[in-house]
């Protein structure tokens, strides 16, 4: 369609109409495109084009007003991109007479439970599609559950191509009870199942003579009157800092998006996190000031006292704040082709704070066809799981049931900076923050000092028979006789003792470099020099092990040795084994190694002898001054 003449009247009438965000799941086969082309095509009101248009028509007036009334239609969109979550995800416009509708169109494609996380994020009911000939499948258990955890309280079950089985009200029932027999275990508030043909526009529009049996809406209709409130604005107040607005010495707001609650000026506000108090003065937006935000708004506070706040911080309601704690338990949905491993560290991002995290424990898995718990040691992509995590610092949050914004969170990986989990937390749990970290009179300098040298980590990794605990043996010995005081932590030796209940998974591997680091943190506070000799095929928990200890406390010794050498050699005859299939994930045969990007020293055994490398080892710590 055309923008209308009077461009400023047809945004207020937007405006003034309620928003419906849904998605629809389902694959390519069930008729998604179909349906809401259908729709976008039917409702004769192609509204991204007329977006389009519209905004050009804006720029040609050059009025602010249209510019807002255009960011006001698109903001969920820009909170998105700012969880940074960039998927593959198509948003679709359009309106009637009574509302106006965002649609998440997500691919039905293996990576769905990651498109389809993208899109539920934030909407609030989700149209599931079933073709009529095949009728409830694995597929549509998992988008139920998956809408479900993902806080979707409204569910329309789209029952297409009901024109394949003839219009059969006995085909529909039964794919009806088959669904609500398991959806009733997901607490949704409303449920419509609808017998649809997208392809003939049966029940989409209007109610179709073809399905007299059928007595409820048709799609659109229920689209328009579902009343999907969450009740947001009668929550208790929180506001995700995103940024210190401070653009001279005599203005400092926060500005954000309200996630809860209402404010006015004149309200209490406490700062979640260190528990600082202070009053709004004002409410500043791009308009000019208000009288009162609600959840949804974006706005700007000042308060009426200096308080120390900065991005990731929340204000809250001082009756009722959020939990402030560096552990809780959530669902987790994993979205990556790498599994989840737990132990290993990721950072969370949640509303407008970034820290990082670990899952510390891993309770379950569910089987999305019966919602059973199965054990479990790691996530795969599209599985959900349930455990408890461990942050490194404590963060502000709800619950995800009282509060999607406060309560959802993301998992990035800090190599590839893609998002590779969504998670919900369930409840905090005890602060670990209480127990608080002994501060000994002895400490580390202090023993150091009478030990006369400066404690750090040789951390020695590199393919099994590569010679790492051959060297690190002779700089011990080397030491040893300069007086220095040392301690080896050496694979074989470990895993006989602290870690005999690990095997070779990349789990296990993960939870052996973990257990080792600590160990190694340890020893350092102890004063001493300590070497470890571990293959350690992951950047990621070296890394770990280096932010564990202080600043030039962790030298990362990379010995380098081709694997063909170590085959060659062949110390323990293992590599024999694993090549004929007796062993399973042997390093470098069937399992990974990820070479250090920057080693602090590299160690090239097939150039030099062993003693020769150790001499070298040596006089580098010297030159760095760890000898004293
Ligand atoms: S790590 O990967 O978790 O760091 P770690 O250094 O503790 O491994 O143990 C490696 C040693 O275990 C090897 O040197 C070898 O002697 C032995 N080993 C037994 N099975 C395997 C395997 N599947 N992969 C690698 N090493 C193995």
């Amino acid at each position: 369609m055309n923008a209308p003449a009077n461009l400023r009247d047809f945004l207020a009438a937007q405006e003034k109409k309620t928003l419906l965000r849904f998605l629809t799941c389902g694959s390519v086969d069930d008729g998604k495109s179909t349906l809401i082309g259908r729709l976008l095509y039917d409702t004769k009101l192609l509204f991204e084009d007329t977006l389009a248009s519209l905004e050009k028509d804006s720029k040609k007036f050059g009025t602010t007003g249209e510019d807002i009334d255009f960011a006001l239609l698109v903001d969920g969109l820009e909170a998105e991109r700012e969880q940074g979550i960039t998927i593959d995800v198509a948003y679709r416009f359009f309106a009637t007479d009574k509302r106006k509708f965002i649609v998440a169109d997500t691919p039905g494609h293996e990576q769905y439970t990651r498109n389809m996380a993208t899109g539920a994020s934030n909407s609030d009911l989700a149209v599931i599609l079933i073709d009529a000939r095949k009728g409830v499948l694995t597929q549509t258990r998992r988008h139920a559950y998956i809408a479900s955890l993902l806080g979707i309280r409204h569910i329309v079950l789209a029952v297409n191509k009901i024109d394949l089985v003839d219009y059969s009200q006995k085909v529909f029932d039964e794919i009806v009870a088959e669904f609500h027999a398991f959806s009733a275990k997901l607490n949704f508030t409303s449920q419509v199942a609808i017998p649809l043909s997208a392809r003939f526009g049966v029940n989409v529009m209007e109610k179709s003579g073809e399905t007299p049996w059928y007595a409820g809406p048709a799609l659109l209709a229920h689209l328009e009157t579902v009343d999907v409130d969450s009740g947001l604005a009668d929550k208790p107040f929180r506001l995700p800092v995103q940024w210190v607005n401070r653009p001279n010495l005599d203005f400092r707001g926060f500005s954000g998006t309200i996630a809860g609650g209402r404010i006015k000026p004149g309200d209490a506000i406490t700062v979640a996190k260190s528990g600082k108090a202070s009053t709004v003065t004002r409410i500043v937006t791009m308009d000019g000031d208000r009288p009162e935000a609600v959840a949804g708004d974006a706005v700007t506070l000042t308060l009426a006292d200096e308080v120390d706040i900065s991005r990731g911080d929340v204000l809250a309601a001082p009756e009722s704040r959020p939990s402030v704690s560096d552990q809780f338990a959530a669902h987790l949905l994993w979205m990556a082709d790498e599994e989840l491993l737990p132990g290993r560290q990721y950072l969370l991002k949640m509303g407008t704070a970034t820290v990082p995290v670990s899952v510390s424990e891993l309770k379950h898995k569910v089987d999305v066809n019966t919602l059973d718990h199965l054990a479990g040691k790691t996530l795969a992509l599209n599985e959900v799981g349930y455990g408890n995590f461990a942050l490194s610092q404590p963060l502000a949050f709800d619950p995800y049931k009282d509060n999607r914004d406060t309560g959802g969170f993301i998992l990035i990986d800090r190599f590839t900076n893609a998002t590779v989990g969504a998670g919900m937390v369930d409840f905090s749990l005890m602060r670990a923050t209480n127990v608080h970290w002994q501060a000994l009179d002895v400490n580390k300098q202090a023993r150091a000092v009478m030990k006369g040298q400066k404690p750090v980590i040789l951390w020695f990794t590199g393919l099994s028979g590569s010679g790492k605990s051959t060297i690190a043996n002779l700089v011990e010995k080397i030491l040893a006789t300069e007086g220095k005081h040392t301690y080896l932590l050496d694979g074989d030796n470990v895993r006989h003792g602290l870690n005999k209940d690990l095997g070779f998974t990349d789990a296990d591997r993960v939870e052996n470099i973990r257990r080792v680091a600590e160990a190694a943190k340890l020893f350092v506070d102890a004063g001493l020099i300590v070497l470890t000799a571990f293959i350690s095929p992951f950047r990621s928990e070296r890394r770990m092990a280096r932010e564990l200890v202080g600043e030039g406390e962790f030298l990362e010794v990379f010995v380098d040795t081709p694997i063909e050498v170590c085959m060659a050699r062949d110390p323990k005859g293992l590599y024999e084994k694993a090549k004929a299939g007796a062993i399973k994930n042997f390093t470098g045969i069937d399992s990974p190694y990820e070479a250090p990007e920057k080693p602090d020293l590299v160690i090239r055994t097939v150039e030099d002898d062993a003693e020769a490398h150790a001499q070298a080892i040596v006089r580098a710590l010297r030159r760095s001054g760890y000898l004293g």
